[in-house]
């Protein structure tokens, strides 16, 4: 991991470094992001809300390649929360098309790039067309070794953890469990993240200082980095300045 960093940072021109300086150790290993701005970018500039995702997918494309090239083993991005069905049908059907927009120009390059594809939701009531492209590309990054690009889609984490207490009601209901002898570690095998490390670092843009029910329980103890830029607008630097500024903060897991 050491040598891509070191190869990824030597192709970098002074414009394209952040103001504190990414170390080649420490890096997060998890890294989720809350990608918030597109409608206010959209509406700055005068133009219609889905400009604004279009403009989003385009930073997306980046974000993805610049974390696959630094080391980052995984980056889980919030693309579409199970309170986004409330949003105009025209732009719910923009949003869920995005994947295979995306999917469509990305995927050759993401196989290339050894990246693996997963999907983090309720597949219910996902149209037909996002589900196949998503399984599609679930299926041909299966066998990489690289970074995983985990999509949130139609994903809130007060659903996932309800699925969870179902789950394991009906483990102790077939005498599998017993409630008494329940673990954090039965929850988090429950979880749509039981395969994964919970995110080291959560990157919210646009402002807001919120959650907005994103992986709830696996962001415990992480680092939260806020900032005002809109996702439009977010550039590598400004993921990298995330990062550096992650490294410079002392995690105590509630030690001293
Ligand atoms: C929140 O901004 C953003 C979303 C609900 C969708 C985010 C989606 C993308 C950035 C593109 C996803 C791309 C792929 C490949 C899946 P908002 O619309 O709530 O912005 P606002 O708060 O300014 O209105």
């Amino acid at each position: 991991m050491l040598e891509r960093f070191s190869k990824w940072k030597a192709n970098l021109t002074a414009a394209d470094l952040p103001d504190h300086q990414v170390e080649e150790g420490n890096l997060p290993q998890h890294v989720a992001i809350i990608m918030d701005g597109n409608g206010r970018w959209a509406k700055k500039k005068g133009l219609p809300r889905i400009a604004g995702h279009r403009e989003g997918m385009k930073v997306v494309t980046k974000i993805v390649r610049t974390s696959s090239d630094i080391g980052i083993e995984v980056l889980t991005l919030y693309a579409f929360s199970t309170e986004n069905w409330k949003r105009p049908k025209k732009e719910v059907d923009y949003l869920l098309g995005l994947p295979e927009r995306y999917l469509s120009a990305e995927l050759p390059k993401l196989i290339k790039n050894n990246v693996q594809v997963r999907l983090m939701g309720t597949t219910e009531h996902l149209p037909d067309h996002t589900l196949k492209a998503v399984e599609k590309a679930i299926k041909d990054t299966k066998h990489n070794t690289g970074m995983i690009l985990n999509f949130a889609l139609n994903y809130g984490s007060r659903f996932e953890m309800l699925e969870a207490v179902k789950s394991i009601g009906k483990q102790i209901e077939r005498g599998e469990l017993k409630a008494d002898t329940l673990t954090e570690e039965h929850i988090h095998a429950q979880l749509m993240t039981s395969q994964l490390k919970d995110p080291d670092l959560l990157i919210r843009t646009s402002g807001e200082i919120r959650l907005s029910n994103f992986m709830l329980w696996q962001l415990a103890y992480s680092e939260f980095w806020f900032s005002d830029i809109l996702w439009p607008d977010f550039k590598e630097k400004d993921f990298l300045e995330a990062i550096a500024v992650y490294q410079k903060r002392k995690r105590r897991y509630g030690g001293v």
